[in-house]
């Protein structure tokens, strides 16, 4: 079975030079065995994202942007958009959509969402798509609620797809709760896997294409518990911040990965 593990670099690192030598690291230090069992992506911000695109080219790494515009899928008058096409242009296939932190810093709504989303698809581009409910809704077990709220960005999208084989393939769920992310407190795996089971349910209930959405967890995941979270047969792998940020916490969450998605 294959499985995914993302970086998500959000507004790092400060300079070229730091994109250059993370990519240099990232590419020296992953063995070739990792390919088949676990594939890897980095999302960097829009001011690296061609020079990465172009710098992964040819590797088995692959890239994608952290967001698209709402507004327009191609060209446009939206003053610090980027296109879901100029991302598809510098060869990044892929983005993350409804990151916790651009609904909470961007306001981003299921609208908004749908749109980006469209867009997206429309360009050929992969979506990782974030879902996670907050500490306070955690604590009053709102969770799976929060979630199926979020997920019907989903289900409208789905329902108004010409094509809709290209689901499968073009959709990563991403399950985030927002208390897990940056802070070193994370859910317990037994927790995870009942919220991925329920998630995985969920989507098939839309449409049959997506009985088989890779869902992966995210929110402090490092090199530590990342065997944890593999070990759980409905966790296809993990979507990285922090850790993604050194080569060597990345990969090492990679194997643990590969390791046991590799042999099932
Ligand atoms: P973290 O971030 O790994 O630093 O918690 C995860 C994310 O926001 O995707």
């Amino acid at each position: 079975m294959q499985s995914w593990v993302i970086g998500n670099w959000k507004q790092n690192p400060a300079t070229q030079h730091a994109v250059n030598t993370l990519i240099d690291e990232l590419q020296e230090a992953m063995s070739a065995s990792l390919a088949p069992s676990c594939q890897l992506m980095v999302a960097p911000s829009f001011i690296h994202l061609a020079a990465v695109a172009a710098q992964l080219n040819e590797t088995d790494i692959l890239c994608g942007a952290q967001d698209v515009s709402a507004h327009s899928a191609s060209t446009g008058a939206y003053t610090g958009d980027v296109s879901a096409a100029q991302v598809q242009d510098t060869g990044a296939h892929w983005t993350i959509l409804g990151h916790s932190e651009r609904r909470q810093y961007h306001h981003e709504d299921h609208d908004t969402l749908v749109q980006k989303m469209n867009h997206a698809l429309h360009q050929g581009l992969g979506v990782i798509f974030c879902i996670g409910e907050s500490q306070q809704q955690y604590d009053a077990k709102e969770t799976l609620d929060v979630l199926d709220t979020q997920l019907k960005v989903i289900a409208e999208v789905t329902q108004n797809l010409d094509d809709t084989t290209v689901l499968s393939e073009k959709l990563i769920v991403a399950y985030e709760p927002v208390w897990a992310i940056g802070t070193g407190k994370v859910p317990t795996v037994v927790e995870v896997s009942d919220t991925h089971a329920h998630i995985k349910q969920t989507l098939a209930s839309y449409h049959h294409a997506l009985g088989s959405t890779a869902v992966l967890y995210g929110g402090s995941v490092n090199a530590d518990n990342a065997p944890d979270f593999a070990a759980s047969d409905v966790v296809d792998g993990a979507l990285v911040g922090g850790a993604s940020l050194k080569a060597a916490s990345f990969l090492a969450i990679a194997e643990a990965f590969a390791a046991t998605k590799g042999n099932k």
